[in-house]
């Protein structure tokens, strides 16, 4: 009875003339003029990481990682490499989900996060002195590992930066 009911059901929503107003792929459709080369994934692309920045990091922490910290978005300037001077903060960079879950391929991300943590990059001085640079291995490494509690693990970090006697602005969400 209830099997019959269901597949009523399943056959009413199926014929129904908004069923029928989904947009249902049209396989004769060809590319507008100009328009014919398929496009190269990010990961095969070779752009220099200031453009990978703009292309998947932007969006949310704005041009020179000032973010948005009404929306949540942690200011990242001048501030991002204290993360380096704590314990599991090197790993927290590759794993926060805008970058590990992001398009770049594991070297570009490594590449990605050098050159944000610069001196004359979005860090702005933040990072240790002897910071070593993140290699492609490293973030393979460490990328897929999932944060469980994200706010918990991230406020331990800013905590221990926090202890070191760092100033610890608004912006960045403490
Ligand atoms: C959809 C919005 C969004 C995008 C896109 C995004 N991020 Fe983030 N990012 C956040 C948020 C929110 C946080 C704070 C931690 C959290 O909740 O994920 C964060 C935190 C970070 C942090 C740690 C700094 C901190 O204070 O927590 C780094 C490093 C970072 N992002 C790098 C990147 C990189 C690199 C990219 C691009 C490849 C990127 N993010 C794309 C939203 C984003």
């Amino acid at each position: 009875m209830r099997s019959t009911f269901c597949a009523l059901v399943l056959t009413l929503i199926v014929a129904s003339p908004s069923g029928e107003a989904r947009v249902i792929p049209d396989p004769s459709q060809k590319p507008a003029p100009g328009n014919e080369a398929r496009q190269t994934p990010l990961r095969r692309a070779n752009y220099s990481p200031a453009v990978n920045y703009q292309l998947q990091c932007l969006g949310c922490h704005l041009t020179n990682g000032e973010g948005s910290p009404r929306h949540d978005i942690p200011m990242m300037k001048g501030f991002v490499g204290n993360f380096l001077k704590v314990e599991g903060g090197r790993e927290f960079l590759m794993r926060v989900p805008g970058a590990s879950l992001s398009a770049l391929s594991n070297q570009q991300l490594a590449e990605l996060l050098n050159w944000m943590l610069q001196d004359d990059g979005i860090a702005g001085g933040s990072a240790p002195k002897d910071f070593k640079p993140y290699t492609g291995k490293e973030v393979a490494a460490y990328r897929n590992v999932m944060i469980k509690d994200l706010p918990g693990y991230r406020s331990s970090l800013i905590e221990q930066i926090r202890d070191l006697g760092i100033d610890i602005p608004d912006d960045v969400i403490p």
